[in-house]
């Protein structure tokens, strides 16, 4: 019986040229008919559908056994291809021309009935999560798992040519700084002591710099322990690399050249470099966003000079607070109901908002709405101009300090352009933020945080702010943007050990608390560290938006819930006593409840 299920061809071959030939084919049971004695079985496997025929005036034994089979059995299949009649072409399909006649039928393996319609796409995402495999099967991940693997292939073979080395490096690491909190392995050889999985190779990576590698590249997973959303999960992927001797300038001409092949190679378009760059000033003023969304206009604009003399109380004080008042016209959103308006006023007070004011433009150019009364003749001829406003469009504006305005906004910008349907589909903007701040004043703990990185240089003309006004250095800092999401994020580093004790400090991390944690770093970069930069892509929200999924979930084989717990095996679970014994660790946690069947 050996080779009774090698194939001759994949279910996605066989067209009017192969009639005639006798195939092989295998794979699952897609669905199975009985059409008053006549059997159809569409056999599907991982390239397509081909519908099998068997007559049980010619073959009642196969028959019998076809009359059996059920939904997602496991078959082989010899035949012989016939075309169908040009009634019953299905031109869906590319073998919807044929079907292959059954001569001999083999049931490799049968399938216990499925707990849920496979192609019912109204099934939780629990329940499919729970059983990926049958999910795999028709809801086209196996597609996506394909599509992030030439992604790959081009990344690797761009690197490459470009003499980049693909180097591993550990797992079992020490922590890096990258924003989250760590995942931390403890250790059995050294009682008390634990290892953290990489946030990101950040620092290995430069340490290759420092020892002479001067292009690295890698794959790398990396683990967040962070709140989980769409396009987040606690492991994921980066295209990491790293580079010597090179300015910003170097990096995003690299980065260019991988992300147009992966554009032409893996989705067939053409994108144009260099990509449009906006400061991060600017993209927060014009956008509201650090990763603006520019495949539709709806600008924000700043209506502080128009209005600094209003006599509307609540303008006037925000302005007089050192605040600015912003708005986007919502254009030919006129008509929107109070029920909208009241979402997206929700919608801003999210953002930190006090409240939303809104403006309808009517046929001359008259202004209604919740702070018309308030504004002279003068002040609406400006916010009009200001805003280009026309018949039926619907301003929307916000006063409060420069940040939470423009937040407040860049958000509601995109709710509305999403509730009006403003994005064009199948669109593919890519665009660098460059200039952003290297440090943020973290409210909570009262101290200055980097908004990249640690180890991100500040740009030269601002290194003498670092000590005097660290709200106000530009970093040597990028992020590339593709359709409004952060696909990646980069920066030139700081090459020398004062110059990163200098960082530490501002940052409020003490010397000794610096040497316990970043030691190794201070001292390889004591020993002759060459200038080097790089950045790391986000793999999983790349092939999402080239899928054009809306989850990276849809992109990840065996992805986790956004309670970080995989369903299908069950994980985290407890452990038994004596590995935690050998571990020096006692559990705290009460035992996690039996699963419910
Ligand atoms: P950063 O933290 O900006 O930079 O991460 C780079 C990119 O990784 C992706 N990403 C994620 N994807 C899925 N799930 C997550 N939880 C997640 N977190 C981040 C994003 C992001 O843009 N070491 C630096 C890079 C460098 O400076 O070279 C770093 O990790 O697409
Ligand atoms: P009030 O007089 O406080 O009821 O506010 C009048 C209008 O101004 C209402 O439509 C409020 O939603 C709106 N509003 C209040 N605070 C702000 C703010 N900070 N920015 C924009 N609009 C606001």
């Amino acid at each position: 019986m050996n080779g009774r299920y090698q194939r001759t061809h994949h279910c996605n071959q066989l067209t009017r040229a192969e009639v005639g030939q006798t195939v092989n084919l295998s794979g699952w049971v897609n669905s199975c008919r009985d059409l008053g004695g006549l059997v159809f079985i569409d056999l599907r496997d991982r390239e397509g559908v081909t519908q099998l025929f068997i007559d049980p005036t010619q073959h009642p034994e196969l028959a019998v056994v076809a009359r059996d089979i059920r939904e997602e059995w496991v078959i082989a299949a010899t035949g012989t291809v016939r075309a169908r009649p040009d009634s019953m072409v299905n031109r869906n399909r590319p073998t919807g021309g044929i079907e292959v006649g059954v001569e001999t039928l083999t049931v490799l393996n049968r399938a216990a009935p499925m707990p849920f319609n496979l192609e019912d796409p109204s099934v939780s995402e629990d329940l499919r999560l729970k059983y990926r495999y049958l999910d795999m099967r028709r809801s086209g991940l196996v597609n996506n798992l394909r599509l992030r693997h030439r992604i790959t292939k081009v990344v690797r073979d761009v690197l490459d040519q470009q003499g980049f080395v693909e180097v591993e490096t550990p797992i079992l690491s020490k922590s890096t700084p990258e924003g989250a909190r760590d995942y931390l392995v403890p250790s059995r050889v050294h009682p008390g002591t634990f290892y953290a999985l990489p946030q990101a190779p950040q620092q290995y990576k430069q340490i290759l710099m420092i020892g002479g590698l001067e292009k690295y590249f890698q794959i790398a997973r990396c683990f967040r322990d962070e709140d989980l959303r769409a396009d987040r999960q606690p492991e994921f992927t980066q295209i990491d690399l790293e580079m010597s001797f090179v300015t910003a300038e170097d990096i995003i001409a690299t980065v260019e050249s991988i992300l147009v092949a992966v554009m032409k190679q893996v989705a067939g378009r053409e994108v144009q470099p260099p990509f449009l760059r906006l400061t991060h000033r600017e993209a927060m003023e014009r956008y509201g966003s650090d990763k603006p969304d520019t495949r539709f206009a709806m600008e924000l604009t700043d209506l502080t000079a128009a209005l600094r003399q209003t006599e509307f109380r609540v303008f006037r004080a925000a302005i007089d607070a050192g605040g600015v008042i912003k708005a986007i016209n919502a254009k030919g959103q006129g008509n929107s109901n109070r029920k909208q308006i009241d979402a997206w006023t929700e919608t801003v007070q999210l953002f930190g908002a006090k409240g939303l004011a809104w403006l309808k433009v009517g046929a001359a150019g008259e202004l209604s709405g919740s702070i018309a009364k308030f504004l002279s003749e003068a002040e609406r001829a400006a916010v009009r101009a200001a805003t280009q406003a026309a018949e039926g469009d619907l301003l929307l504006i916000v006063a409060d300090r420069p940040r939470v305005a423009c937040e407040a906004l860049g958000r509601l910008r995109l709710e509305v352009a999403k509730a009006a349907n403003m994005i064009p589909a199948d669109c593919f903007n890519l665009l660098w933020v460059v200039d952003f701040p290297l440090l943020e004043f973290d409210e909570q703990e009262k101290r200055y945080a980097a908004v990249h990185h640690p180890f991100t240089s500040p740009r030269d003309e601002d290194v003498d702010k670092l000590t005097s006004d660290p709200g106000n250095i530009r970093a040597k800092a990028y992020d590339i943007v593709l359709n409004g999401t952060e696909l990646g994020g980069g920066s030139i580093r700081i090459h020398t050990p004062e110059m990163q004790q200098t960082m530490f400090s501002a940052l409020g991390i003490s010397p000794a608390e610096a040497r316990s944690r970043f030691g190794h770093l201070l001292e390889a970069l004591s020993y002759g560290a060459p200038p080097h930069g790089g950045l790391a892509i986000g793999l999983d929200r790349f092939a999402m938006l080239l899928a054009g999924a809306p989850s990276i979930r849809d992109v990840i084989a065996f992805p986790k819930t956004t309670k970080a717990s995989c369903l299908m095996t069950d994980s985290p679970s407890t452990v038994d006593a004596r590995q935690l014994d050998e571990l020096h660790i006692a559990a705290k946690a009460e035992e996690k409840p039996a699963p419910t069947p």
